[in-house]
Order: structure tokens, then sequence, then C-alpha cells
């Protein structure tokens, strides 16, 4: 029987060539929101990596929205024109359709990059005031005033625009692990008493506001989704029933896919075992009728195939295999005896062409 992951899937207008997705991965390697060099290499290598969607990491939509420092930005245009310069590099580098995460870190943000520790940045590291859903009990972040929500609205709407403007024709919206729109919709972080706060039908509005104002800003064409962390895995937060709720708005808004994540707005025992997030990613694809993408440790390509030939998922993201073996859906091809997507200089890497990739086609004695 043929592969289900390796057949074509088609988000909004877009039609990928497979359900391989490679997870937005944040490499805090930027500069003031520029790519760099890192980028370049880290990107182009994914191009040519067999997936048929690469969503480039979270990428603040304003300055005081990344994470880090070290985080890609689409803020400004010197961000557009170092993003545009590594994107035209990669789409010589390999097939890949490249989609992009837009961010805005909330009380997240002006964190240290990882290696470096990942705690609040101090002064003498150029920390930035934080905002969040509401001021949080460390006095670190404040709660957005309606001023504060129009300006980030309008951010992501303008990072969008950008996006478009450099050909990206995939955008997720990061509503997950715990960054801004995640601290709305979680009643652990959302303690607002305004219309922004409260009930579900209050939480979920100002990340329903931000997907709308996106949606109607870019063409059509353009393919718009949403990460979501699906529960809090904790008693008093968000929970599943209450994200199959918010998907189902994000349906009527004419979301194009959803990618199901969980977890981030609080420390929380999460059951980490291969594919633990699927059954979040199925009880929502019951709910919609638009494509869901499943992830976190989904490892192997049987795995893979078993999600999506069971529809539990119309896709698979997956972060750290790609890390860890950039060409793993070359590999994922070659164990379900289909067909990857190589770039052209490669093409002989297709197991019709030399011994499956499995066996030396010619003896090492023999060379
Ligand atoms: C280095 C690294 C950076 C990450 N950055 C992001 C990010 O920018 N946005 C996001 O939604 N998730 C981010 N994640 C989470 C991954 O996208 C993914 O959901 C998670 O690693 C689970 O999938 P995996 O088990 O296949 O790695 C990151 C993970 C890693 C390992």
């Amino acid at each position: 029987m043929s592969s289900q992951l390796f057949s074509p899937l088609t988000l909004g207008r877009q039609t990928l060539s497979n359900r391989i997705v490679v997870s937005p991965m944040c490499q805090y390697s930027a500069h003031d929101g520029c790519a760099s060099q890192w980028q370049l290499k880290h990107l182009a290598t994914l191009a040519g990596s067999g997936a048929g969607l690469v969503l480039i990491e979270a990428t603040g939509v304003l300055r005081s929205g990344r994470i880090t420092h070290g985080c890609l930005g689409l803020y400004s245009d010197d961000n557009e024109l170092a993003l545009g310069q590594v994107l035209a590099f990669c789409r010589q580098a390999g097939a890949a359709h490249f989609g992009i995460q837009l961010n805005y870190a909330g009380r997240k943000g002006s964190s240290q990059v990882p290696w470096l520790g990942g705690k609040p940045l101090t002064a003498a590291e150029d920390a930035w005031p934080t905002l969040s859903s509401s001021d949080t009990p460390d006095g670190r972040s404040r709660a957005c005033t309606h001023e504060d929500l129009a300006h980030i609205k309008q951010a992501f709407v303008a990072a969008a625009q950008r996006a478009v403007r450099l050909g990206i024709d995939v955008i997720e919206l990061h509503g997950a692990h715990g960054y801004l729109l995640h601290q709305f919709l979680s009643p652990l972080a959302n303690r607002r008493t305004d219309d922004y706060g409260g009930s579900l039908d209050r939480r979920m509005r100002y990340p329903l506001e931000v997907f709308e104002a996106v949606r109607k800003a870019i063409p059509a064409s353009v393919t718009l989704g949403l990460r979501l962390s699906a529960t809090d895995w904790l008693p008093d937060g968000l929970t599943l029933e209450e994200s199959t709720v918010f998907v189902q708005a994000l349906e009527a808004l004419g979301c194009d896919f959803v990618d199901i994540s969980s977890g981030g707005i609080a420390p929380a025992e999460i059951p980490l075992e291969p594919g633990y997030q699927v059954h979040l990613a199925s009880h929502i694809k019951a709910a919609v009728s638009m494509p869901v993408i499943a992830v976190g440790l989904i490892l192997t390509a049987e795995q893979a195939e078993a999600i999506v030939a069971r529809g539990q998922a119309d896709a698979v993201a997956l972060g750290r295999a790609f890390l860890h073996n950039p060409h793993w859906a070359y590999q994922a091809a070659l164990d379900l005896g289909a067909v990857a997507q190589h770039p052209v200089q490669y093409e002989r890497v297709n197991p019709a062409k030399w011994a499956g990739g499995l066996v030396p086609a010619v003896s090492p004695a023999a060379r």
C-alpha cells in the first residue's frame, strides 16, 4: 500500500508535496531580529530535507515581542531584507515549502538565550519591559492596556504582510507554549476582569481578534493557521475541551490549519513518551474539518505513517528529529517504500537509482 505520509496535503490554497513538517525551532542566532549566517545554514539544510513544509522559528512581530536578543524578528525593514536574502538562497537549496511562525512573547520575553541560562535579562544585559494578559505576580510584566492590544495586533498584521512580501505563503500564529496569545487563553495567566478575561469566550477574544485582523490583511492565497497548546496539563489550566471550542471559532474565521502542541504556561507534569500529544490533535481533528498537525516525540517513519494513516492527524511536525538528522525524510521514504522529494542534485539517492541506500551498490573492494 502506498504511503499516506508521503501523499500531498492541501493547507488552505497551498499544496505540500508530503505531510512531513519541520516544526518551528528558535535558533537564538539573529541580530536585532535579522537572520544571520546561522539561519542561512540551518534553513538551507532544511530546504533540501525532503520535508513538505519547513516552519521558520518563532519570529517576533515587535522588538519587544522577542523571547531573547537572539530571536528572529519581522518588525523592521532590515529584518525583512535579511530574511529575504536567506530565503532567496534557500529556494535554490531545495524544494521545501517555507512557512513562518509569528510570535509575541509577552511575559516570557526579555530572557537570556538558553545556553546562557534562559533567565530574565538583567539591566546590564539590555532587558526590556514585558507585557502580558495580566500583571504577573513577580512584578516583571504588566497587563496590556487596550492601546497595547491594538498596537500588538497591528504588529502581527504588519509582520504577516512583510512575510507575504517575502513570498512566504504559509503563516502560523504562535498561540502555544506560554507566549502572549496563550497568556490570554489560559486562565492560569489571564486574570483580567474586562472583556478579554474571565469566561472562555472572553479569554479567546484577543487571539481571535489577532487571527481575524491578519486573515483580512493577507491574500486569500496565503495559508494562515495557528499553533495551540491544547492543554496546560494543570487542574485549573486551559483544557482540551476549551481548546476545541477555540479551534472551532478559528475555523469559522477562515483558519486553514491548526498545529496542536501543549503546555508551557506553567510547570506541569507532562507524560513525555512517543506521540504524547497526538491524542490532543486527534480529539481536535474530530471536531473540525480543516487539517490538523500533530507534534511531539514523533520519531520513526512507522509512527508518523500510522498517525496519518489512522486519521489521527493530517500531517506530522518533527523538531529534534530533524536537528539530529536533517535527512530524516529521506530515511523515512526508504523505510516506507516511498519516494522523498530530493533536490535534483541528490536524485541518485532515490532507492530506484542505487541499492535502496542500504546495500552499497559497489563493494568497497571494487571501488
Ligand atoms: C531548539 C528548539 C527550539 C524550539 N523553538 C520553537 C519555536 O520557535 N516555536 C514553537 O512553537 N516551538 C518550538 N520548539 C518546540 C518544537 O517546535 C516542537 O514542538 C517540540 O520540540 C516537540 O517536537 P519534537 O519532539 O519533534 O522535537 C522548539 C524546540 C526545540 C528543540
